[in-house]
């Protein structure tokens, strides 16, 4: 891409941007929902330090991070045991007696995955119907659900750009539950990577600050700058509304981003190139077509399972987005209206 640029969305801008607002207002959980999630954490942590009573069980995710949105009845958990060996194996061993305990404590929906990237346990929390992806020692997951809620408090934003994004990837089915493409986390990522680009910048780059939060996981480095409460108002200097930004992101991915040589990342504003990470060729099921760098497992490619079909299928959804926002007076009706095969 990159020629079909346009001046701006056909619809009123107040009109669009006042729709949008609504539309995230509709989309913040019930408290019904916020108290099933709750609910579900209780039960898990009591079964898990009868167990291991010197652990601690943490909440990750968007339950964590203010990012999430209603009807999404996800929780995701991690067991954090000081003393477990890095060994592989010994993570897929407490998966498999977790799943045991939730069978003996009376949970029905109880699926073991030991053998996967980042092993896990998947319950369904009987009486909320809360459903649970239970893993050990997750420990980047819990450190970059603070970065997101770190960042998610410079500026509200954020929460609102996710919000429509998130909800968008579900209805057009492009979020990894659905047609097998990017996850909601690579899509916050995104959010978070537009507004640190807007100028002026909307979000800074907490990695780039000096750092107060000091902490390295494994061979993984994952300091940044915590005290995000100086930086509220970071970017007031930037007027720009929440229809101006989901018109220039869903323009951005549409037609300038350079899916081909480009990475996604939100840890330098500076540009990287798949060549400096070389993330140019195929290795096994790694084939590098959209690339987001996690932010602190620098090794991980996060649109690794993205292949030729489902890159096809997201390009064509992000200029599906930004042509009816270019073009229609009244585009979101269509722009989130549900996908059919
Ligand atoms: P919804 O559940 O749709 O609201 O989205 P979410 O914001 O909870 O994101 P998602 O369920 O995709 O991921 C939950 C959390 O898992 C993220 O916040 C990350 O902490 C972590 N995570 C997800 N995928 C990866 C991954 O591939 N690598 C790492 N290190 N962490 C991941
Ligand atoms: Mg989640």
């Amino acid at each position: 891409g990159g020629a079909i640029l346009a001046a701006g969305p056909a619809a009123d801008a107040a009109t669009l941007n006042t729709a949008l607002h609504q539309l995230v207002d509709e989309l913040k959980p019930m408290p019904a929902e916020v108290e099933g999630r709750t609910q579900a954490f209780e039960l898990v942590q009591a079964v898990l330090l009868a167990r291991w009573p010197e652990a601690k069980v943490h909440v990750f995710g968007s339950s964590a991070n203010n990012l999430s949105i209603c009807n999404n009845n996800d929780v995701d958990m991690t067991l954090e045991l000081q003393h477990l060996p890095d060994a592989p194996g010994a993570k897929a061993a407490v998966v498999e007696e977790m799943g045991r305990l939730f069978m003996q404590a009376g949970v029905k929906d109880v699926l073991l995955l030991p053998k996967a990237r980042v092993p896990v346990v998947k319950l369904v929390a009987p009486t909320t119907n809360t459903r649970i992806d239970l893993t050990v020692n997750n420990l980047l997951a819990i450190v970059n659900t603070k970065l997101l809620r770190d960042y998610s408090v410079i500026d509200p934003r954020l929460a609102q750009l996710v919000f429509v994004v998130k909800h968008w990837a579900k209805r057009r089915q492009v979020n990894d539950a659905y047609r097998g493409t990017l996850s909601s986390y690579c899509y916050v990522l995104m959010c978070i990577a537009h507004l640190q680009h807007r100028s002026p910048p909307i979000l800074p780059c907490l990695q780039a600050l000096p750092p107060t939060h000091i902490r390295t996981i494994g061979r993984w480095n994952c300091d940044y700058h915590d005290q995000v409460e100086g930086l509220r108002g970071y970017g007031a200097g930037n007027t720009e509304t929440l229809g101006d930004l989901v018109w220039s992101f869903f323009e951005f991915w549409a037609w300038r981003h350079d899916f081909n040589n480009s990475v996604v990342t939100i840890r330098t504003t500076t540009p990287v190139s798949k060549a400096e990470k070389e993330w140019t060729k195929r290795v096994g099921n790694e084939r590098h077509l959209v690339s987001i760098e996690d932010p602190f497992e620098l090794s991980h490619d996060l649109g690794r399972t993205m292949d030729r079909q489902t890159t096809s299928v997201l390009h064509k959804e992000f200029e599906r987005a930004a042509g009816l926002l270019r073009d229609d007076p009244e585009p979101l009706p269509k722009l989130l209206e549900p996908y059919r095969a």
